[in-house]
């Protein structure tokens, strides 16, 4: 995509290059505009190296690359972001008034917008600001981003940071995407379970949940009311947690790696070395509720099932028994044959399986791009 990154005159701007860094590394152009004050923080030469394009801060400038800049980058942007969007800067572009090369540029632009606001806390609660948040809110192509409470530079604490980088860029990435999941309830298990044997030692696996979380964050992007059902917890408690959600749910997608079995009894103090017979230990196990199963018993026609099935050998077999054992819509196979799929990895390699017979290869990308083919598929 092609981002305008607007820059105005607040400490936060010390961050923006870090922004403009993430975006270009993940393929994006980048070109800026900033208000004079802006160039008090951070350097033209900065922003120039960073984002590959000469910084349009004068609207005066001979070295522009038209004479009318402010009105050919909203022409060649996809999406504008603000950061940080001071008072000032926000009470000129709520009421229209373009007198720099940021406000001119602002002004002109009809693509989406993500404002990222940052100030001393009394100056965010003031009664003009709030006003100029919540008229600029109601525009249709703005994303207005809350301040975070914390430590401010003027050494008071308070409601005025501005966000981090990595919630602004996922922002900017949301403001991009169409809302074709609006109005539709997705509840997601990701991750591994553990089942604790004792105060101290739980059995668990290598899932690490990147996967789930990725399909969390595209759906989120897309419009949807999003469950998402991991961490450290039990079979049990995300069985419990997930079947809530499934009632009022349209689609589930379980990434999950549910432990098969738990620890037959919970120890409530730590298993000493001495109170065993002899050097081998055994543990009783007992089974595991099935989240995916218990899920298609109780599907409505209208509801979505979506599993997964992480496989070493006689892949293709394993998927499409439980795809039909559990009454899934689609199964999304795993191999832990191919490179750079399967725990932990950055990238991902699957095949989709749906229960009308279709069949479809994803090939490998990273895992934000696979959870983009794995909805596009399903939906
Ligand atoms: N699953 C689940 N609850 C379980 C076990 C599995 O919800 N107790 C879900 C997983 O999240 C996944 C699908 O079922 O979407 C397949 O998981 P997998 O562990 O491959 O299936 P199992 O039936 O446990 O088969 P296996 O014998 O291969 O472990």
């Amino acid at each position: 995509m092609r981002v305008v990154v607007g820059i105005s005159g607040g400490i936060a701007a010390y961050k923006v290059p870090e922004l403009i860094r993430m975006l270009r590394k993940a393929g994006n152009e980048v070109k800026v505009a900033t208000t004079k004050n802006a160039l008090e923080f951070v350097t033209p030469l900065t922003l120039q190296t960073l984002s590959g394009h000469p910084v349009y801060s004068d609207v005066f400038a001979a070295i522009n690359e038209h004479s009318t800049e402010h009105i050919s980058l909203p022409d060649w942007a996809d999406v504008m972001v603000i950061v940080p969007a001071t008072a000032n800067v926000l009470g000129k572009m709520a009421h229209g008034i373009a007198d720099d090369a940021l406000t001119t540029t602002f002004c002109a632009m009809r693509k989406p917008v993500v404002i990222a606001p940052a100030m001393n806390d009394k100056m965010y609660d003031s009664p003009a600001v709030q006003d100029a948040i919540r008229t600029l809110s109601q525009w249709s192509n703005i994303t207005m981003l809350d301040c975070a409470e914390g430590e401010l530079a003027c050494g008071s604490t308070g409601k005025g940071r501005m966000q981090e980088v990595d919630v602004i860029y996922d922002a900017i990435q949301a403001a991009l995407t169409p809302k074709t999941l609006a109005g539709k309830r997705v509840v997601i298990t990701a991750g591994p379970t553990i089942e604790k044997i004792d105060p101290v030692r739980y059995i668990s696996n290598f899932s690490t949940g990147k996967m789930g979380r990725a399909l969390a964050t595209e759906c989120r992007h897309r419009g949807a009311e999003v469950t998402l059902i991991m961490g450290a917890i039990s079979a049990r408690e995300m069985y419990e947690q997930t079947m809530k959600a499934w009632e009022t749910a349209d689609i589930a997608i379980l990434a999950a790696a549910v432990a098969d079995y738990r620890p037959e009894v919970e120890f409530t103090e730590k298993i000493k070395k001495e109170s065993q017979a002899n050097t081998a230990m055994s543990l009783a196990l007992t089974e595991n509720p099935d989240i995916a199963a218990a899920l298609g018993q109780n599907k409505r026609p209208e509801q979505l099932l979506v599993g997964f099935a992480l496989e070493t050998n006689n892949e293709e077999q394993h998927a499409l028994s439980k795809l039909t054992r559990k009454n899934m819509d689609w199964i999304v196979l795993n191999s832990l044959q191919d490179k750079g799929a399967g725990f932990g990895c950055d990238t991902n390699k699957v095949t989709l399986y749906s229960r009308t017979g279709a069949k479809k290869d994803v090939p490998l990308q990273s895992k934000e791009d696979v959870a983009k083919a794995i909805l596009d598929s399903i939906l």
